[in-house]
């Protein structure tokens, strides 16, 4: 029998406990916790995404200030924004969303948002932090992945974990948080040789391909625990994850659906981070 893990749900309880911290913090220092978004262009997801970070902001009571630049933004403009959003003392948190269009290169933006101020936790500071497995601001998907972990009494230490996927995002800094819980962790990519075996050894398997339904049922162990970090269109325009979710369930020990599994959490960590950044620059 398998449990399905509730993202909305221990979603909305990490956030309610986000909002009383909020809210103690503010009591206590006389003073606003800021984030500062920017969107670059007319992306329809990204504007989805944006427009649920700012809701999310005001849900827990953290101030955001969105900056809306258009596709013609120069690399020179926008990188002056967010130098300015660096050195300024009301934002705690600075997220450019991501993908930046064509012509815009991120990397030289990202590098100018200071380590303390990188809630989306990409820089190299953080990333080389989490490596060493020291204090860091954390990616939020894989952050939201661990809080289940945590949430259900999943314990991972000597568990083997298969990770599918090496972004930067996601499967990099997934494995690194899955090594730092002592799990046994294989990182697998589209030049894995015979990905099904290394599938199949897994205790956790973590699918972060963006691929719809790519994992199926042959290549998941009975008894596994199964994230789905994926966001796809089905055949039918229906939203669907990397993880035949109908197929894969019944061998599984705990599974998460999409929608309504890793994505929520994604965003409450974004206001988790926050909340951090505001917290270590008093
Ligand atoms: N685009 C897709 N996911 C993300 C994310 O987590 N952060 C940012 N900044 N952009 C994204």
């Amino acid at each position: 029998m398998y449990k399905i893990i509730d993202g909305k749900a221990l979603s909305a309880e990490i956030r309610r406990e986000i909002k009383e911290k909020v809210s103690a913090f503010k009591e206590k220092y006389k003073k606003e916790i800021g984030l500062a978004v920017v969107l670059v262009g007319d992306n329809q997801a990204s504007q989805v995404y944006v427009r649920n970070k700012i809701r999310a902001c005001e849900e827990v009571g953290i101030k955001s200030y969105a900056y809306y630049l258009p596709k013609e933004t120069k690399q020179s403009e926008l990188n002056e924004l967010i130098s300015g959003l660096a050195a300024d003392k009301n934002i705690n948190g600075i997220l450019v969303q991501l993908p930046l269009p064509a012509g815009l290169d991120s990397e030289s933006a990202l590098k100018l948002i200071p380590r303390e101020k990188d809630v989306d936790g990409f820089s190299a500071e953080n990333i080389g932090q989490l490596c060493m497995n020291g204090e860091s601001l954390v990616a939020c998907t894989p952050n939201g992945v661990m809080q289940m972990f945590k949430h259900e009494n999943i314990g991972l230490k000597g568990k083997r974990a298969v990770v599918v996927g090496r972004s930067n995002i996601v499967g990099r800094p997934m494995a690194m948080l899955l090594l730092n819980a002592d799990a046994t962790v294989t990182v697998c990519h589209s030049k894995t040789v015979d990905l099904k075996a290394e599938c199949l050894k897994a205790d956790i398997l973590v699918a972060a391909i963006g691929k719809a339904k790519f994992i199926t049922a042959d290549m998941v162990k009975e008894g596994a625990v199964v994230i789905d970090v994926g966001m796809n269109r089905d055949e039918n325009g229906k939203l669907c994850g990397d993880v035949d979710f109908e197929n894969v369930k019944d061998k599984c020990s705990y599974i998460t659906p999409v929608p309504g599994g890793v994505g929520p959490m994604t965003i409450t960590m974004l206001m988790y981070n926050t909340l951090i950044a505001a917290e270590r620059a008093v």
